[in-house]
């Protein structure tokens, strides 16, 4: 594998394997996200007409809730090739100017993780994505020389968790900017249903509903749950999947009712037990809880918050009541009742 193959296959993961054989090819098989799939059709079927490239796509959303499946279904529904890779992985901007010669008219190139750009490689990308030029300076000092070269017209598809995290000169050379939400539970059944098809596994309806209901509006997490309550079925219940099945396994895999695992009561459990329901910076639960701050905004936090047990304030992130109730701890302060109410 050379150089640059590494760079366009870099993968990230054990779950990948799994998400490639699941991931739907078609947007009519995308469940869910439908105001984001009206969008992406308009685009799709404005560009098919005028026989052009799509306007560049910017995905955002938390980690497993669909970005790279679109950007390999844009492709699909485009019927042009796709080339991938990540934000960490292009080190150098000749490493990027070497993915952008090689793309032909109307190819996806999808760079995950695209917050993840250094500058150098990101300044590459500012004329590639406006006026497909490429305007790249070989070598340093009295010796250096610009080189500049027209690139086909391609398609970048960016994905990101956070808009906020990309700089605004590369926000702004998206056309499209389209943000992935949590799916509700009826869609997470129904993917979870044709997950188990595509995977020989049988399960009832209400299997798939105990499931669906506990894997955090993610469908990456849907997936992956429904290989372990499979795992637990296999060796326990001659491999068909009821809800008391998947209660048991999913009770042993310690994901509770509400879909919260073990990280997620290990932080709502510090913040209300050590420090008496918050507010506290996110370094210090960082810290408290022995996680990356990143993993907790990206991860844990929002889905947290969108449960309404955890609520960011300017002061710092605090336990709610609900959260309180919901580990039968005693809710102590007035002042700690920060729900969904508004001042
Ligand atoms: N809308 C959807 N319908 C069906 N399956 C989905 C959907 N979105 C995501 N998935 C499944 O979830 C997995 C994770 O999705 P992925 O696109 O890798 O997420 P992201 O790139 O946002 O982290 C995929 O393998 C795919 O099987
Ligand atoms: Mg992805």
């Amino acid at each position: 594998m050379n150089h640059e193959e590494r760079i366009l296959s870099a993968s990230h993961g054990r779950d990948d394997q799994l998400d490639q054989a699941l991931r739907p090819r078609l947007l009519s098989q995308y469940i869910g996200q439908e105001q984001l799939k009206d969008n992406l059709k308009i685009a799709i079927q404005a560009a098919r007409n005028r026989g052009e490239a799509i306007d560049h796509i910017l995905f955002h959303g938390f980690p497993g809730l669909g970005k790279t499946t679109l950007a390999y279904i844009i492709a699909n529904e485009m019927e042009t090739n796709i080339r991938v890779t990540s934000g960490p992985v292009i080190e150098r901007a000749g490493d990027l100017a070497a993915i952008l010669t090689s793309l032909q008219e109307g190819d996806v190139l999808f760079i995950d993780e695209i917050h993840r750009l250094n500058h150098a490689v990101e300044e590459i990308l500012y004329p590639a994505m406006e006026d497909f030029q490429l305007d790249l300076i070989i070598g340093q000092g009295p010796g250096a020389r610009s080189v500049k070269m027209d690139l086909p017209r391609f398609t970048l598809v960016g994905a990101t968790t956070r808009t906020g995290l990309l700089t605004p000169p590369l926000r702004d050379r998206f056309g499209v900017l389209l943000r992935l939400e949590f799916y509700r539970v009826a869609e997470l059944v129904e993917i979870v249903t044709r997950a188990a098809s595509v995977l020989g596994i049988r399960i009832d309806p209400a299997g798939a509903r105990e499931i669906g209901g506990r894997s955090r509006g993610t469908p990456r997490i849907a997936n992956r749950l429904l290989k372990r309550v499979r795992d637990f079925a296999d060796v326990r219940a001659s491999g068909h999947i009821t809800a008391e099945v998947a209660d048991a396994a999913l009770n042993m895999l310690a994901v509770d009712a509400q879909g919260l695992d073990e990280m997620d009561r290990k932080i709502i459990l510090t913040i209300i037990d050590k420090f008496r329901g918050g507010p506290l910076g996110i370094d210090t639960l960082a810290t408290a809880v022995c996680e990356e701050k990143n993993t907790l905004e990206d991860v844990y936090e929002p889905f947290l918050i969108q449960k309404g047990f955890l609520v960011r304030t300017p002061r710092g992130r605090m336990a709610t009541r609900a959260a309180y109730e919901h580990f039968g701890r005693a809710f102590t302060g007035g002042d700690n009742d920060a729900g969904p109410r508004l001042f």
